[in-house]
């Protein structure tokens, strides 16, 4: 079945001898009923025209970074905003380091690096240079970033050598893309909620008590999921993470906020409890500043547990109830221990002792306990693939 029709796809094209096939691919995008808006970079202008590109796509090229005609009509973020993804093909070597360096030098780059869509690479170059350990590492960071490769091949190459390195052929390219917009049509129209952050709990109007959290994990699982295509509700803590413009995010502060929130928005297909919730709060608040004359004890009461709640809600449930577990020591035990005491369908646990993941880190190592099944680690890599990660099981479950 054709997924591609009335899709919107920014391809890009870079300077190598596979950028041929690029024209076949525009050709194929067409005749399933997509439009295509093409990028070609300064060296792509050398293997294939900008008039050829206009012929076969019915639209306009773009070339430069900074042309007073464009920037008039479609600068290079509302390029990417207009897109519903965005296909490099035949990506080099050049610009797939560029991407993994975050170097913004001309229109292809400026315009990947602006996209918060989703990414596909189909890389072409010669064998020793798709070997090399540097393009290997920059494909590494890429796939960290979420980019998708698509390839590339073994096969006899331009250059006369023979191995790894032809890009894909256009109809498997038309493939994976025809594939991405059958999973997102799937999942097109589910919602899901996610809690992220810290909550604070008040002694009086100046001073509260809190966790330790970012909220990084919950924003990029949340990102992640908007990605994806699920109708996504962010409910966060204090947290200076930033969410996808479309996803609608509530702001709270206490517990009980955080609580309240999740059941307004209740029902939904996925939840997922990331937040580092206050397991106590403050048994008698003070509405004025309490005088630093003495000691202070404070009298502490358990608070509102939101997941427990909303996991054994008996008509707001979600299909699939998701809770993090945080732990110091015995891993294991204390994650399959809240998996059947909070009624949970996964537990994500991760052991914050380590040093390296967690918390302020950018990375993270987690293990799935899963309710009927055994468990699964994710070894160790950025909080945003994996975010990617779950969220490519929470697909694979709800399907
Ligand atoms: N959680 C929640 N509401 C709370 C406490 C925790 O929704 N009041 C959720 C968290 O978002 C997380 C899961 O419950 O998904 C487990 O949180 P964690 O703090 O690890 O467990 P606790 O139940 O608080 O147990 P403990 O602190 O004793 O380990």
């Amino acid at each position: 079945m054709n997924f591609l029709d009335r899709k919107k796809i920014l391809l890009i094209i870079c300077g190598g001898i596979a950028a041929y096939k690029a024209l076949e691919v525009i050709r194929l995008i067409k005749k399933n009923g997509a439009q295509v808006k093409t990028v070609l970079t300064e060296n792509a202008k050398k293997f294939v025209t900008p008039l050829s590109v206009v012929s076969l796509s019915q639209e306009k090229v773009y070339t430069q970074l900074f042309d007073h005609e464009n920037e008039a009509e479609m600068d290079h973020i509302s390029l990417s905003r207009w897109a519903d993804l965005i296909l490099i093909a035949p990506a080099t070597a050049n610009t797939i380091s560029k991407l993994s360096y975050g170097l913004a030098d001309d229109l292809a780059t400026t315009v990947t690096l602006a996209s918060n869509k989703k990414i596909f690479l189909a890389p072409a170059m010669n064998v020793r240079m798709w070997e090399h350990k540097s393009n290997k590492d920059n494909i590494q960071k890429l796939k960290t970033f979420g980019y998708e490769m698509i390839g590339p091949n073994i096969g006899d190459m331009a250059c006369g050598e023979y191995g790894e390195g032809k890009m894909s052929e256009p109809t498997e390219i038309l493939n994976y893309l025809n594939q991405y917009f059958k999973k997102l049509k799937n999942v097109n129209k589910k919602r899901a909620i996610v809690t992220a952050g810290p909550t604070q709990e008040f002694i009086d109007p100046v001073r509260y008590i809190t966790n330790r959290s970012s909220g990084k994990q919950g924003f990029e699982i949340a990102n992640s999921l908007n990605r994806n295509g699920f109708d996504t509700t962010l409910i966060s803590g204090p947290s200076n993470q930033i969410a996808d413009p479309n996803i609608k995010l509530i702001k709270v502060k206490t517990a009980e906020e955080m609580y309240e929130e999740t059941l307004n928005n209740l029902p939904a297909d996925v939840a997922v409890f990331s937040a580092a919730v206050g397991d106590w709060k403050i048994k008698n608040y003070n509405k004025n500043k309490i005088k630093k004359k003495d000691n202070l004890v404070l009298n502490l009461e358990k608070n509102i547990d939101i997941l427990n709640n909303v996991s054994n809600h008996n008509s707001l449930r979600p299909k699939l109830v998701i809770g993090f577990a945080a732990e110091t020591m015995n891993l294991e035990l204390n994650a399959k221990n809240k998996l059947t005491e909070k009624n949970c369908d996964w537990i994500i646990a991760n052991d914050i002792s380590k040093k390296d993941i967690g918390f302020e880190s950018n990375e993270n190592s987690v293990s799935i306990f899963y309710k009927n099944q055994d468990f699964e680690e994710i070894k160790k890599t950025s909080k945003s693939n994996l975010a990617d990660k779950i969220v490519e099981r929470i697909i694979n479950h709800l399907n």
